[in-house]
C-alpha cells in the first residue's frame, strides 16, 4: 500500500466563558493521538488537529493546535483536501458561551444563566464536501442507545464510518488507557473490537481502514 494522508482530529475542545474559565469535557486525546501515532508508525503522513491535551505529540506527524470548536473548523477546513483518509476523534463541544465576558465573572448573584449558541459540525460538513476517493471515518461518544445513535451519525454526516465508543462506563472511554469499539460501515457491517489499550485498537482500527480502503474508495 502506497503513503497514505491521514488528517485525524483529537482532544476536547475548550470553550472559553471568561479570561479564568471555559466549557469543556473530560476527553484526554489519548485515542486520537494512537490513531496518529499508528499511522505514522505504518509509514503514512500524518496531520493532527488537537485541542487542548497533557499529551506528548507523535514523533514524525505534522501537528497542530487549536483550543475552541471554531478554531478547530478553521484548521480542518485548511488541512482537508490533501487528505485519503480523515478520523475526526475530536470531542468537539457542541456549543459555546454566546458572549466572552472581558473580566472575571463575579459572583454576584445566586443563579447565573449562560447562553449558549451552536459550534460549527466539523464532521457534517466534511461530509458535504468530500471528494469521491476521500474517507471519512467519525467517532460516535454514546452513553444509551449506541447503535442506533451512532448509524445515525454515519448516515446524517455521510460518513464511511462510524467507531462507536461507549462512554460514560468504568474502565474505558474519556480519560482511559483502554477501550471497547465498534466499527460501523454504511453498508451495515459491525466490526467489533474487544476491550483493549488504546494504543493496541488504534493500530487494529488503522489497519482496517487501510485494508478497505481501496473498497471504499472506488
Ligand atoms: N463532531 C464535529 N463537530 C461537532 C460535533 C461533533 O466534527 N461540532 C464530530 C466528532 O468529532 C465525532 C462525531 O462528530 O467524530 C460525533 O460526535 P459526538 O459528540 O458523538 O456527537 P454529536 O454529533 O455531537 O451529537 P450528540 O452530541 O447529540 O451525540
Amino acid at each position: 500500500m502506497s503513503q497514505l494522508n491521514f488528517l485525524i482530529t483529537a482532544g476536547p475542545t475548550q470553550e472559553p466563558i471568561d479570561p479564568v474559565r471555559y466549557l469543556s469535557n473530560y476527553s484526554s486525546g489519548k485515542m486520537g493521538y494512537a490513531l496518529a501515532r499508528a499511522a505514522r508508525i505504518k509509514g503514512h503522513r500524518v496531520i493532527l488537529i488537537s485541542g487542548p491535551t497533557a499529551l506528548s505529540k507523535p514523533k514524525g506527524v505534522k501537528s497542530i493546535d487549536v483550543i475552541t470548536a471554531r478554531e478547530m473548523y478553521s484548521a480542518v477546513m485548511k488541512n482537508y483536501r490533501k487528505a485519503d483518509i480523515i478520523i475526526k476523534v475530536a470531542a468537539v463541544a457542541d456549543y459555546r458561551p454566546q458572549n466572552v465576558s472581558k473580566s472575571k465573572i463575579k459572583k454576584t448573584k445566586k443563579n447565573l444563566n449562560l447562553k449558549l449558541v451552536c459550534n460549527p459540525d466539523i464532521l457534517k460538513e466534511l461530509g458535504k464536501k468530500k471528494r469521491k476517493n476521500q474517507v471519512l471515518v467519525g467517532f460516535a461518544a454514546e452513553t444509551s442507545g449506541g447503535f442506533k445513535n451512532a448509524f445515525k451519525k454515519l448516515k446524517e454526516k455521510n460518513c464511511d464510518w462510524i467507531v462507536l465508543n461507549q462512554v460514560g462506563k468504568k474502565g474505558t472511554g474519556f480519560g482511559s488507557d483502554f477501550n471497547k469499539v465498534i466499527l460501523l460501515a454504511r453498508n451495515g457491517m459491525g466490526l467489533g473490537l474487544k476491550k483493549g489499550r488504546k494504543t493496541d485498537l488504534a493500530s487494529k482500527i488503522i489497519n482496517i481502514i487501510i485494508g478497505l480502503y481501496p473498497l471504499l474508495k472506488s
